[in-house]
């Protein structure tokens, strides 16, 4: 599958054709999940197929505030994960790239984080274990093209024109020191950073920023509200951070800057922080190598 192109195509999808999706095609997405390259490796996640989209969309009533009314939705996808150090990132690194492959099937998908409470959500898997966590769900279906379809998402954009745009790359990305912002002096850079700002963000609160120095891009989120959204406990913010650095990896593996972002330790971290002067309202998420390539 070419999750690359899928994601300057991806975008979210609320409205649905009632159509089911042919079982086949549904295990082909679930299956790009389960073979997902995870950001922190050993951390169990599993997807669990909502058949029946009309019994979640009804619970989902009154929980996504307007922004996200969904209709006719024929399935859904309950994205499960062991609560481990690192976890929310880790499942938001493994199902973008579930959504993507979804997107280069021509299935609609729209992200659903930190809106719903877990214990409602919990009557749909019923063999949830106590140190699993329901982090997120998407709709899944094929959009629907009615022209009522069509303006109710052009309406959404219009009231809240935050969810549709993103920053410039010089906004999310800094040239060796915190306060720089990145010039774009390397044009393969700038292109997998093009496709970074392009990650799906809660409500398009695009909450990360990435330093990029000769040797490697660090990885930040902030936490600070709105854009640290937490709900229940957890930071969703780091699901945002997660999705970020997916996009960074396959735009760099794509272009064959062949590498994986690392996990810093928490010395590192604080020689991260010093080094280019991260401010403590951002969390350090990984480092990618790129001196290979520069
Ligand atoms: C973690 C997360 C949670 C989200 N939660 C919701 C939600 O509850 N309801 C909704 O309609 N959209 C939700 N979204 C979708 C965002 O609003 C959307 O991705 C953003 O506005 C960018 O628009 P785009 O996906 O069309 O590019 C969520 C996105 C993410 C990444």
């Amino acid at each position: 599958m070419d999750l690359v192109s899928a994601i300057n195509k991806r975008h979210s999808v609320r409205h649905y054709k009632e159509k089911p999706v042919p079982r086949r095609i549904v295990r082909q997405v679930i299956a790009a999940g389960k073979d997902a390259v995870p950001l922190r490796p050993g951390i169990d996640i599993r997807w669990h197929v909502v058949w029946d989209g009309g019994t979640v969309t009804r619970r989902l009533e009154g929980q996504t505030r307007t922004y996200g009314v969904f209709t006719t939705v024929p399935h859904y996808v309950i994205a499960i994960s062991r609560e481990r150090p690192g976890y929310m990132e880790n499942l938001g690194f493994c199902m973008e790239q579930l959504i993507l492959a979804a997107t280069d099937l021509n299935l609609g998908t729209c992200w659903i984080g930190g809106m719903f409470s877990e214990a409602q959500m919990s009557e749909f898997v019923p063999d949830l274990d106590q140190d699993e966590r329901i982090v997120a769900i998407t709709p899944l279906g094929y959009p629907s093209t009615s022209p009522t379809a069509t303006i109710a998402q052009q309406l959404l954009y219009w009231s809240d024109d935050r969810l549709g745009a993103r920053k410039p790359v010089s906004e999310i990305a800094s040239q060796h020191i915190w306060t720089v912002p990145w010039t774009g002096d390397d044009k393969t850079l700038d292109e997998i950073l093009e496709q970074t700002r392009l990650a799906p963000s809660w409500d398009n609160t695009q909450p990360w920023r990435f330093i990029v120095d000769d040797r490697w891009v660090i990885a930040t989120v902030d936490h600070t509200p709105p854009r640290g959204n937490l709900h229940e406990n957890r930071p969703y913010y780091r699901l945002d951070g997660g999705i970020a650095m997916c996009h960074f990896y396959l735009a760099a593996q794509a272009r064959r800057w062949m590498g994986y972002w690392l996990i810093p330790e928490d010395a590192e971290i604080k020689m991260l922080r010093d080094r280019y002067t991260i401010p403590l309202t951002y969390d350090v998420l990984g480092i990618f190598p790129i001196a290979a390539h520069r």
